[in-house]
């Protein structure tokens, strides 16, 4: 039995438990099958969630995996609101939250399709701070690292931008391009967020670090500091978490791009500004995320990913028709430009 909100209910679901009314009388029976009319009547009355049977181990997941990222991210809205009034960060809350988190990216074996569902969900800032920190547990795990490593990872990935709460939501929410100077007030936000973690308790060094470096690229092209060359290992892999999350998100001041255009990005920078072992092993794995996905290409044609070659994921042979397949290997010209639910 599984204990879902209303809103998520659909009709079809079963009830997994007698519903009453608030005097006792009985509503609606074990086992009925929810219907359109139903679910008015529950908000109506005022019922905000129900118990289900568990239907296919899909819907189960698909729940589960919702309400942990629902609970992270109200996390991250009542912590980068109390940031910025002032109050210190509770430590140990964001530490349970992002426990939870590494557990669904051990049980749920489509993450980025769950990802893409969850977009848009709340303000990007929020909802990219609970994707940057799933995505960098996801590259914690792909790198065999041992767990404690992975939680600072997660850690690194919620907090990462933290510092954004102190610049202004009209420069972070402008619609297209930045003047130079609000260009430089955007470069704040990493020590904005370094400065504000190093006066909260218990805060880790590595988490810390990486909320300073994760806009550093190892030729000296980022900021704060420009550094060049080495740059913390939890900075660079929320570095690569966070471009990959910004470019597959609707921004304001920029379309989103599908997951191939993403990884080819990923593997640009990967030549002198992003960490190659860590981009290498995402580029490998994402593209062969979507084998049997539904995809648009650039030609308007959609398809089905039928098959990736290991030597360039992000140019797979798509199947666009009874016996009609476009090897995107041997056609430059063409690009996946969507990938369908
Ligand atoms: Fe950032
Ligand atoms: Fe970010």
């Amino acid at each position: 039995m599984l204990k879902i909100r209303v809103n998520t209910l659909k009709p079809g679901m079963k009830l997994g438990k007698d519903i009453f009314t608030y005097d006792g009388k009985l509503l609606l029976a074990k086992g009925t099958v929810i219907a359109e009319e139903h679910l008015k009547s529950f908000a109506n009355r005022g019922i905000s969630e129900v118990y289900i049977m568990e239907a296919s181990p899909q819907v189960r997941t698909t729940k589960k995996f919702e309400e942990a990222f629902d609970d992270s991210l109200d996390l991250v809205k009542s912590f980068m609101l109390e940031a910025k009034l002032g109050q210190s960060l509770d430590h140990k809350e964001i530490e349970a939250s992002v426990e939870v988190l590494q557990q669904q990216v051990f049980s749920v074996n489509d993450i980025f399709k769950h990802l893409r569902l969850m977009k848009d969900k709340d303000d990007y800032l929020f909802t990219h701070s609970v994707n940057v920190s799933l995505l960098s547990i996801l590259i914690g795990r792909w790198l065999k690292c041992e767990e404690g490593i992975i939680k600072k990872l997660g850690m690194a990935g919620m907090l990462h931008d933290i510092g954004k709460v102190y610049i202004s939501s009209d420069i972070l929410n402008k619609p297209g391009k930045l003047t130079p100077e609000e260009f430089e007030e955007i470069k704040k936000h990493p020590i904005l967020g370094y400065n504000f973690l190093m006066q909260s308790e218990d805060i880790d060094d590595d988490v810390a670090r990486a909320v300073l470096m994760h806009h550093e690229r190892l030729d000296g092209s980022g900021y704060p500091m420009g550094v060049r060359g080495k740059i913390n290992f939890f900075a660079s892999v929320v570095a690569v978490a966070d471009v990959y999350d910004a470019v597959t998100s609707n921004r304001t001041y920029a379309g989103k791009l599908s997951p191939y255009a993403a990884a080819d990005i990923l593997w640009e920078e990967s030549f002198g500004k992003l960490d190659p072992k860590i981009v290498k092993v995402f580029y490998d794995r994402v593209a062969n995320f979507y084998v049997g996905n539904e995809v648009v290409l650039s030609n308007n044609k959609r398809g089905v990913v039928v098959y990736v070659h290991q030597t360039q994921p992000t140019r797979p042979i798509v199947m666009v028709g009874e016996n009609e397949f476009i090897n995107l290997a041997e056609e430059p010209d063409l690009a996946i430009v969507e990938v369908l639910d």
